[in-house]
């Protein structure tokens, strides 16, 4: 491997000061992400999972034989420059949460103690109209929307002044909402701000954080399937005040192997009749999402992958009339360690068909931590870069991705990372990598001239 300069970069500058992780919903993937990241930085863990900390990029052709890590490619915040902060409807400390959540083992959850015994969340929105299932004990009391925001805002500037940063990200890893469908006020700001103005039961707290993250010149990473930088109102607001907006929803588990089995069929033209999912979760996620309506939010990003990869109109023979179901079912003894079944029935040669089964047993906190860290660190470099609105580069992260108006969001793991990997090159000054097959290397050309 050969040294990269990130002074290759040509327009981000390199990161100084503290970067704030500012994280409405201190729960189980924040505090293993939190941790994480505390004894990586001591040397007592390895951020495995981690493209910004691990992976690397090839730069220019083969046979130049230059390959960079990629936090060398473009000048990326440290893990020592980062500091958070956190909001939550429930008042117990990060290091209570690690506990109960019970993710890591006690040897790590010591490790990170006195950062995790650290954070304290302050009180987040609480609607119980949009989460039920929840022991709030540390709701803000305010009284109309407009309220909200203003606290939220004045939050973000405290916590900036007593974590030393001058730049914040805002990390949304709250619990899924129950869904509920985007309207008229959510078209277009000033729609949007009037409906916050007349403290309007559409603008869900979700929302409200956005607002008043965006606000406060935070680009915005959504962790979940909840409505926020999604809505036309919020994109406007991201281009106004040229801010970076990520989502939706990690992509960490079950569908992350989705996306990589999708257009392996695909690949090799084989049909699809249909692809059961199901899975068993006993976390508090698991718990929320026992909640029908808040289930129905996580089927909507759940079912729409395999759509834009196996697309009837383009092949009517083999994908214009498959079934797609996908459930989660909550069993409290699991914990956070997900086990998820997917039984895919597909077609070969004559229409003859097959079965794949694929049985995951995950972590789930420990599938999406990794991808907490790229997200903040990713996200803090296109801000310094004035990149602004959709980062489609990012849906390598995200089980429903966002792409321009009129585009279909790209779900293809690996076309995904081509696109991240590209756009770092790019960024870098180096030039993107095409994977041509017909490559011309010094004399030996790969045609016969006649
Ligand atoms: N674990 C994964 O692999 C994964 C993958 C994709 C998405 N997600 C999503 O990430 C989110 C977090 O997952 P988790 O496992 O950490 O869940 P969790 O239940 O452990 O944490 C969620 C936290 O959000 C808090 N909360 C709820 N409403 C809030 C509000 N309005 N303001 C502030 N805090 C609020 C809850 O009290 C809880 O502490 C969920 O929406 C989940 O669906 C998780």
């Amino acid at each position: 491997m050969t040294q990269s300069n990130a002074s290759n970069a040509k327009s981000a500058t390199k990161p100084t000061g503290k970067l704030a992780v500012l994280i409405p919903g201190l729960g189980a993937v924040s505090t293993t992400f939190i941790a994480g990241v505390e004894l990586v930085r001591k040397g007592l863990g390895k951020p495995i999972g981690s493209l910004t900390q691990m992976g690397t990029a090839r730069l220019g052709k083969r046979t130049d034989n230059n390959t960079v890590m990629i936090k060398d490619l473009v000048p990326l915040a440290g893990l020592d420059d980062l500091v958070f902060g956190a909001w939550d409807v429930v008042g117990e400390d990060a290091l209570t949460v690690a506990k109960r959540s019970a993710v890591l083992s006690e040897k790590d959850i010591d490790g990170a103690a006195d950062l995790l015994r650290s954070i304290k969340p302050r009180p987040g929105i609480h609607d119980p109209a949009y989460v039920r299932e929840l022991p709030v004990d540390n709701a803000m009391k305010a009284a109309t929307h407009v309220e909200r925001v203003e606290q939220i805002r004045a939050d973000i500037r405290e916590f900036k002044k007593t974590l030393g940063a001058d730049r914040a990200v805002m990390l949304f890893t709250a619990s899924t909402e129950k869904f509920h469908q985007p309207g008229k006020n959510h078209e277009t700001l000033k729609d949007f701000e009037a409906a916050i103005e007349a403290n309007d039961p559409s603008i869900s707290p979700t929302m409200i954080y956005v607002y008043a993250g965006m606000k406060e010149g935070c680009p915005f990473i959504n962790g979940t399937p909840n409505y926020s930088v999604d809505l036309p109102a919020i994109q406007e607001l991201a281009k106004e005040l040229c801010l970076p907006i990520a989502g939706k929803d990690l992509k960490s588990g079950q569908t992350m192997m989705k996306t990589v089995l999708a257009p392996a069929l695909k690949a090799r033209l084989l049909g699809l009749r249909g692809w059961f999912s199901t899975n068993i979760l006993g976390n508090r996620d698991g718990e929320v999402l026992n909640d029908p309506e808040a289930f129905h939010s996580k089927e909507v990003t759940k079912t729409g992958v395999l759509d834009t990869i196996l697309v009837g109109e383009d092949y009517p023979d083999l994908y214009s009339d498959y079934t797609h179901k996908v459930s989660i079912h909550y069993y409290k003894p699991r914990g956070d360690e997900k086990e998820g079944w997917d039984n895919i029935d597909l077609t070969g040669w004559l229409d003859y068909p097959m079965q794949i089964k694929v049985n995951f047993l995950c972590r789930d906190s420990i599938l999406a931590a990794p991808l907490c860290l790229d997200l903040v660190l990713f996200m803090d470099f296109a801000m310094r870069n004035h990149w602004r609105g959709i980062q489609e580069w990012l849906s390598f992260y995200f089980k429903c991705p966002m792409a321009a108006p009129g585009l279909s969001p790209e779900h293809d793991l690996f076309i995904q990372l081509t696109k991240l990997k590209n756009t770092l090159r790019v960024a870098a000054g180096e030039a993107p990598i095409t994977h041509l097959g017909l490559e011309y290397y010094g004399d030996d050309l790969p045609i016969c001239v006649p």
